[in-house]
This record gives C-alpha cells, sequence and structure tokens, in this order.
C-alpha cells in the first residue's frame, strides 16, 4: 500500500482562504473515495466547527499525552460532504498553544512518527493551520510531502505570501545543509482566493503572480470572491453538497485545485503498483 500523502495549507496571515481550501479540498478528495484525514492544526478549531464538530484538544492530544489515534480521531457528520465517506477528522483546541510553544526540535520528531503511522491507513491527509509561524509549522516543513499557499489580492497579502516563501525555502535549504538531509516538504502551488475580475487590480496581481513565481511554482486559477463560500459555511456544508446561489461557479473555480491533487495521487499508485 502506498504511504499517506501529507498536504498542508499555509500562510502567514488569517483570512486568506487556508481553512477554506483545507476543509473544500478534504471533502472533494473523500467524495471520490480516496480515505482522507482532515487535521485541524489551528487551536482556533475553524476547522472543526466548519466541518460542524465542536473543537476539542485531539491534536495536543495526540503529541502531548500520545493517544492512541482511535481515541482522538472523529468521522466527519455526513451533513458536511455526503454519506458514506471515509472522512476523518483530527480537531485542535485550547492546548495547542502547548504543542506550539513547546521544543521545536521535539515537536517536529513527535509530530513526523505519529503522523507517519497513519501511512498505510489514508490515502491522503490535508492540514490546516494557524496564520502565525510555530513549531507546529515547523513539524509539517518535515511532515508534509507539500504545501499550498492561498494569497488574496491584497498588497499585505502578497508580502506575506513572498515571506512565507522566503521562510520555507530557508528553511528546506537549512536542513539541506545536514549530513543526512531530511526529507522536507515541496511547494505545490499558490492559490489566489477571493479574486474578482471585474476589478483591474485584481488582473494585474494575478498576472504578477504568474509573472513573478509562475516559473518556480503552479499559480492556480483564481477561486473567485463569491457569497457561495461564506452561505455554505454558514450551513456547515462543504460547496460539494451546499445549494445555495453561485455554488456551481464556485465549485468550477475550486476544482483545479482538487484535481491537481488527486492527480498527484493517482501517479504516486501507478508508481507504486
Ligand atoms: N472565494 C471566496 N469568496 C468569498 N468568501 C470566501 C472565499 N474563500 C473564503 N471565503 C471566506 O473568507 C473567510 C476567511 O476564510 P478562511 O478560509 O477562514 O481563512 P483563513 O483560514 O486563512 O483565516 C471565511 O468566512 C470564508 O468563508
Ligand atoms: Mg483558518
Amino acid at each position: 500500500m502506498s504511504k499517506a500523502k501529507i498536504i498542508a495549507w499555509m500562510g502567514r496571515k488569517g483570512g486568506i482562504g487556508k481553512t477554506t481550501g483545507a476543509i473544500t479540498l478534504a471533502s472533494g478528495l473523500a467524495r471520490q473515495g480516496l480515505h482522507t484525514l482532515l487535521v485541524d492544526a489551528d487551536g482556533q478549531g475553524n476547522a472543526s466547527s466548519s466541518v460542524g464538530i465542536e473543537p476539542h484538544d485531539a491534536f495536543a492530544s495526540l503529541i502531548l499525552e500520545d493517544s492512541e489515534w482511535a481515541d482522538v480521531l472523529v468521522p466527519v457528520p455526513e451533513a458536511f460532504a455526503g454519506p458514506g465517506l471515509r472522512f476523518d477528522l483530527l480537531s485542535a483546541a485550547e492546548l495547542q498553544s502547548e504543542v506550539e510553544h513547546a521544543d521545536y526540535n521535539l515537536v517536529t520528531q513527535v509530530i513526523y512518527e505519529r503522523f507517519h503511522e497513519l501511512d498505510s491507513i489514508y490515502d491522503v491527509i490535508i492540514v490546516d493551520t494557524s496564520p502565525s509561524i510555530t513549531a507546529i509549522h515547523t513539524a509539517f516543513y518535515f511532515t508534509a510531502d507539500y504545501i499550498l499557499l492561498p494569497t488574496l489580492n491584497e498588497d499585505d497579502s502578497i508580502g506575506s505570501l513572498a515571506k512565507s516563501i522566503a521562510y520555507i525555502s530557508a528553511a528546506i535549504a537549512q536542513a539541506n545543509q545536514q549530513a543526512d538531509p531530511p526529507a522536507v516538504a515541496q511547494i505545490l502551488g499558490i492559490v489566489p482566493q477571493k479574486i474578482s475580475l471585474r476589478f483591474l487590480a485584481d488582473r494585474l496581481m494575478y498576472k504578477h503572480l504568474q509573472q513573478f513565481y509562475g516559473a518556480h511554482y503552479q499559480v492556480l486559477p483564481p477561486v473567485m470572491r463569491r457569497a457561495a463560500w461564506r452561505s455554505a459555511r454558514t450551513l456547515t456544508q462543504s460547496i460539494w453538497t451546499a445549494e445555495v446561489p453561485g455554488v456551481a461557479a464556485a465549485r468550477g473555480e475550486f476544482e483545479p485545485v482538487t484535481r491537481l491533487v488527486s492527480s498527484l495521487l493517482t501517479h504516486a499508485q501507478e508508481l507504486v503498483s
């Protein structure tokens, strides 16, 4: 059986679509029949509440108390993404800050070991992270296979995207200097979120992203600003299940992200078999 692919949504700013991206990608993959784990690694617990689960300290219990996976995982309610899916959640709440402030090296080692226990259990693990850089982020640079970076069309969001890329690149370069370099995550792509192509500024920004980053990273087609995203969230549904105005367009705009990741998974499985 192939190893679970771990994909983390990251970004050094709130409100840029990390949680939206994580819950939508995870549910989209689960609906394709993949055994999927959504990891809420942000103590605010937004990914948990978005799928209809009260945030609770499962992540912290796994890492700080060495809990069994079976005791910390919960199934994602059918109302969120549909019936009959193999789709679980690892939640997070207040105690997440204790993991964030623990020793970086130790947290990295424990997160790496605990998540690799799932290798033959899940096909894919999608991680939602917090906006501030913590030991958990460093841990996922080494534990995740891929990183997705959402960005808005605002200057400070573009600025924090540049910072994220510089920071991740530096961490990777540092790791590669070690005698026995650990495996590190690749930046899989940049996802422009909440874009209005009606506005010239937004069009220029998208062009700028492609010119600036396109040679090194995939710049995905923009996910437009649409009320359907908020409406689905208010109903505790995914855009795949919510029947709200504009949802078909939202699905179409997010689909390239799901397709990119599922093509990676199929490719990995073909290599193994
Ligand atoms: N394409 C979009 N159009 C409109 N609203 C969006 C879109 N994507 C996300 N949102 C909304 O923006 C808010 C912030 O998104 P969120 O994913 O929670 O950001 P983050 O996790 O980076 O803080 C949420 O209320 C979400 O519903
Ligand atoms: Mg969030």
